[in-house]
């Protein structure tokens, strides 16, 4: 019986995928970053349903070139990308809205390599609508969307007999610091079997003008984005932040090769965190550190790639060296 129903999966319907390790909820983490100076939140939180739409919308703005130059990077090296992964799956980590796995689809389709999807995401929302849009578009998929906290562990993903291509898109791994973007890879390394790929996009060290245009985008999308957060932690956190008492920043840390983004404090004033029965009071231009996105050389994400057991495939490069698509298979 249960059998019968797991064969028929409701076409709104998540796999979920247990966290292997304790993760803190956003009650833990806001305990520990917010009330802590430097103050900080992880960026997990920003995709809620508006954080997911907002993020499309900064992927559409002139200045944010990484989804262009991504994509360019993806129609121009898909069907090599596939043919020298032959993938029966293909799982994405932190898949949003699927939008540039479309190329690796059509080139599945081209050369007859029918294999399943599995989108990997934090948003339920942003999965249950990606996974109608590519059902709708590609009938011969089968789409499995898969709910959970990839920091939390990827040996609870669905076992699979066969070859699998791991994605991990639009510089993601950047929104992890270094050390915790070799860590994840390791964990990645772990859960993958002999023949198995990573095709992996990360941003590259750049001038700093293109960088800060690139996050601090001339309509202000990216500075919602940010202030979206408070809203995330008013709804579920019964906090007060009065979004207009602060200002989006995002910065190039020379020295860390990272952008930083944070919420700048426009005014002395205090936010009760109903929720945690806490107050925190900020002053005037007082940090919170809401995202890190760290940006590579080339070496350092080869040798990031072969310090886990990874061996590079392929490693495509975008016009100026401005982004790096790199595809490694587990030996
Ligand atoms: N791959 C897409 C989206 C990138 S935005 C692109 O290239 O455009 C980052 C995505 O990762 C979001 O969809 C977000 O919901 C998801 N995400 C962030 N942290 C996550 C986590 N810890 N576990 C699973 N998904 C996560
Ligand atoms: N992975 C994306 C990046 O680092 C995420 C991102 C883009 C982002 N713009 C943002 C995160 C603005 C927070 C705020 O480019």
């Amino acid at each position: 019986m249960r059998q019968a129903r797991a064969a028929a999966p409701r076409q709104d319907y998540c796999v979920p995928v247990a966290p292997v390790r304790h993760v803190p909820d956003l009650a833990g983490d806001a305990r520990s970053g917010l009330l802590a100076a430097p103050r900080s939140l992880p960026p997990k939180y920003f995709y809620d349903d508006s954080g997911s739409r907002l993020f499309e919308q900064i992927c559409a703005t002139p200045e944010y070139y990484l989804t262009r130059l991504e994509l360019a990077l993806l129609q121009g090296h898909a069907a090599d990308i596939i043919g020298a992964s032959s993938p029966e799956r293909i799982l994405e980590l932190g898949s949003g809205s699927s939008r540039k796995t479309r190329t690796l689809l059509d080139a599945c389709a081209a050369l007859q390599c029918r294999c399943l999807y599995a989108p990997f995401d934090i948003c339920e929302s942003a999965l249950i609508e990606a996974a109608g849009e590519l059902r709708a578009e590609f009938h011969w998929l089968q789409v499995t969307p898969l709910l959970g906290d990839y920091q939390a562990g990827l040996d609870n993903l669905p076992a699979f007999d066969g070859r699998t291509l791991f994605a991990w898109l639009g510089s993601t791994i950047g929104n992890l610091t270094r050390g915790q973007a070799a860590q994840f890879l390791g964990d990645l390394h772990g859960c993958m079997q002999s023949g198995d790929c990573l095709l992996l996009g990360a941003d590259r060290v750049k001038d700093r003008e293109v960088l800060h245009a690139a996050y601090n985008d001339g309509a202000g999308i990216t500075a919602r984005f940010n202030l979206n957060l408070l809203q995330v932690l008013n709804r579920e956190l019964g906090a007060d932040f009065i979004p207009a008492r602060f200002a989006h920043e995002a910065v190039f840390n020379e020295d860390l090769g990272r952008i930083e983004m944070y919420l700048v404090s426009l005014a002395d004033h205090a936010v009760t965190l109903h929720r945690l029965n806490t107050s925190i009071r900020l002053v005037r231009g007082e940090r919170i550190l809401t995202e890190l996105s760290c940006k590579y050389r080339r070496e350092e994400l080869e040798e990031m790639l072969a310090a886990c057991g990874l061996s590079i495939v392929r490693h495509f490069e975008a016009p100026g060296a401005w982004y790096s698509l790199l595809l490694a298979a587990k030996p």
